[in-house]
């Protein structure tokens, strides 16, 4: 698969909050057709801010972009409303794993094909598509998301950005709050859907270890600035990346020590 054109493209991004904070200080980086970028960094050091500037919710939240700029195939997604970039095909799944509580799972997956053009068999076969990913949420489809577990809201989240067609997914730290081997089954079903249907993605995460297995390339951002970006395979093998990331610190650590996302600051 050629990795070769861009589809998104962040450039120097800074972005303030009220016109106070300051919470990006200059981010770049660029996902390509085919590829899965990790945005990493640890609490606070601007993932959700750049994952809202590429989806132009931050006008949403008192924010703003005040130097650089956010190209989506070539469309500056300032310019957009958030419901033209899904439509466009950048469609992103928030922080929190947001599903109808009050919906049931298969009520959740069809509003996210509600955007889409197309009539019910088309609905119907996108559902058997986001099924065939997620065999869990076939199982559940009757069953209220609010009563679902939380790794089913996240898959439930995930399969409802699935139904509006995306080309660019964008997820912010969908690892939060669930057990490992459901987060590692997750990031499996995410690049299966990267290797076989050429989706890409963009997923910020605290979870280093996780994230740089399964991407190609990452960015890691530190108080609101892109620190260090490369193949996601040689940032594993960096020692600073081991020791300030992946908890892997200069003392011997013991096996399966858990994950220390934050850096000295
Ligand atoms: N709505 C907001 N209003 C004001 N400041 C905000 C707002 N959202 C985030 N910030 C500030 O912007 C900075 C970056 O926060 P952001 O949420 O982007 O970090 P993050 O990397 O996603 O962190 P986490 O891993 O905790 O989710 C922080 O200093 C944060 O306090
Ligand atoms: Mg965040």
């Amino acid at each position: 698969m050629g990795h070769n054109e861009v589809l998104l493209s962040v450039n120097g991004v800074k972005a303030t909050y009220n016109h106070a904070i300051t919470a990006l200080h200059g981010v770049t980086f660029t996902v390509a057709r085919g590829e899965i970028v990790a945005l990493l960094g640890a609490n606070g050091a601007g993932k959700t801010t750049t994952l809202k500037a590429v989806s132009n919710l931050l006008p949403a939240e008192r924010g703003l972009v005040t130097e650089g700029n956010i190209l989506f195939q070539g469309l500056d997604v300032a310019t957009a409303k958030p419901a033209d970039l899904v439509r466009s095909g950048l469609v992103q799944v928030l922080e929190g794993r947001h599903c109808f509580r009050s919906l049931t799972v298969e009520e959740n997956l069809v509003t996210g094909g509600l955007g889409r053009s197309g009539g019910r068999a088309e609905i119907a076969a996108a559902l058997e598509k986001v099924y065939a990913h997620f065999p869990r949420l076939k199982e559940k489809r009757h069953a209220l998301s609010g009563l679902t577990s939380g790794g089913e809201q996240q898959m439930t989240a995930i399969g409802r950005a699935l139904m509006s067609r995306p080309r660019l997914l964008v997820l912010d730290e969908p690892s939060m709050g669930l057990a490992p081997i459901v987060v590692q089954d997750i990031f499996r079903t995410l690049r299966r859907l990267n290797r076989e249907e050429g989706l890409s993605i963009l997923v910020a995460e605290q979870n280093s270890t996780v994230a740089l297995k399964y991407a190609d390339r990452a960015t890691i951002l530190e108080n609101g600035a892109a620190v260090l970006s490369g193949d996601a395979a040689e940032l594993r093998n960096r020692d600073d990346v081991k020791a300030f990331y992946l908890g892997q610190s200069p003392r011997p650590a013991a096996p399966n020590t858990p994950i220390l996302p934050a850096i000295a600051v």
